[in-house]
């Protein structure tokens, strides 16, 4: 099969770096986005290299997307991309850039529900509209990161949770949209890999989950890689809790 293209935000460690190596593995070509994570993202490339001796099929761009200048850098490097170009467009985008937080609903601030909504929300819608050409020429997909919070209630999680939940949204109704060219889906991680700040909460969590374990990073790259790879799926959400979202 001829090389495909995709772009991932905040690709530079965690499951981001999992779905980078998978995607590299299997022919595809990566514009790694990060923001702070350089050295990690050339550590993965560095990775491939030394398991194939060859190059890496990769490139990482940089920017912060709270800013719309660095956004729409972003874009514009995107769509002049050589391998862009060469590959007939982008195959696949997956919006996986993402904050994690929690604090009281009593206390959180209007500040931290906006960077919420503009990491999550704003920056799918638009750099999704400005990479439609490119994924409309591949006939490509778009995948949102979401998690698996949606119609439950989540101690101090109100200024994440309504934002992913906007994501979600976002995204089914863009699989309307956007059709018959670019189909649109999303995967929601359960507990994969703990935050700095959660790590007991967390091992409390895994007692909750009927396959008894955290997920791997892998485990989410696999469904992301599923979604890219299969032509007639849309508007659908995959799981990948260990059966978490329908514990009792
Ligand atoms: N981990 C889990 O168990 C879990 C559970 C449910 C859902 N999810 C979802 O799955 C996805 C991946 O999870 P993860 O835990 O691997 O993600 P993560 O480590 O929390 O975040 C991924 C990347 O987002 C980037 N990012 C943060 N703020 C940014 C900004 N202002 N501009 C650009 N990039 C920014 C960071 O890039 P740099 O490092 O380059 O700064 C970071 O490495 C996320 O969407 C998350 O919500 C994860």
């Amino acid at each position: 099969m001829a090389q495909r293209v995709a772009l991932i935000t905040g690709g530079g460690k965690r499951i981001g770096a999992a779905t980078v190596s998978l995607l590299m593995d299997n022919n595809w070509f990566v514009i790694i986005h990060v923001r702070t994570s350089v050295s990690e993202a050339e550590e993965i490339l560095q990775a491939f290299e030394q398991k194939n001796g060859a190059k890496a099929p990769a490139e990482i761009l940089q920017a912060d997307l709270n800013s719309d200048e660095e956004l729409a850098e972003l874009i514009q490097a995107v769509l002049k991309h050589e391998k862009v170009k060469s590959c007939g467009g982008l195959h696949a985008l997956i919006h996986n850039a993402s904050i994690y937080s929690s604090k009281d609903y009593e206390v959180v601030l209007l500040e931290e529900l906006r960077l919420n909504n503009r990491l999550h929300l704003e920056v799918p819608f638009l750099l999704t509209q400005g990479l439609l050409k490119p994924l409309r020429s591949a006939q490509g997909c778009v995948i949102g990161m979401v998690d698996t919070s949606l119609g439950r209630a989540w101690k101090g999680l109100s200024h994440y949770t309504a934002s992913k939940a906007g994501l979600r949204q976002l995204m089914m109704n863009l699989a309307g949209d956007l059709a018959p060219d670019i189909r649109v889906n999303c995967v929601a991680p359960g507990a994969i890999i703990a935050a700095d700040w959660e790590s007991e909460h967390f091992a409390s969590l895994l007692e909750k989950i009927p396959l008894g374990r955290a997920g791997e990073p892998l485990d989410v790259a696999k469904a992301i890689m599923f979604l890219a790879d299969s032509s007639y799926l849309s508007g659908q959400t995959i799981n990948v809790d260990g059966g978490w979202s329908v514990s009792p």
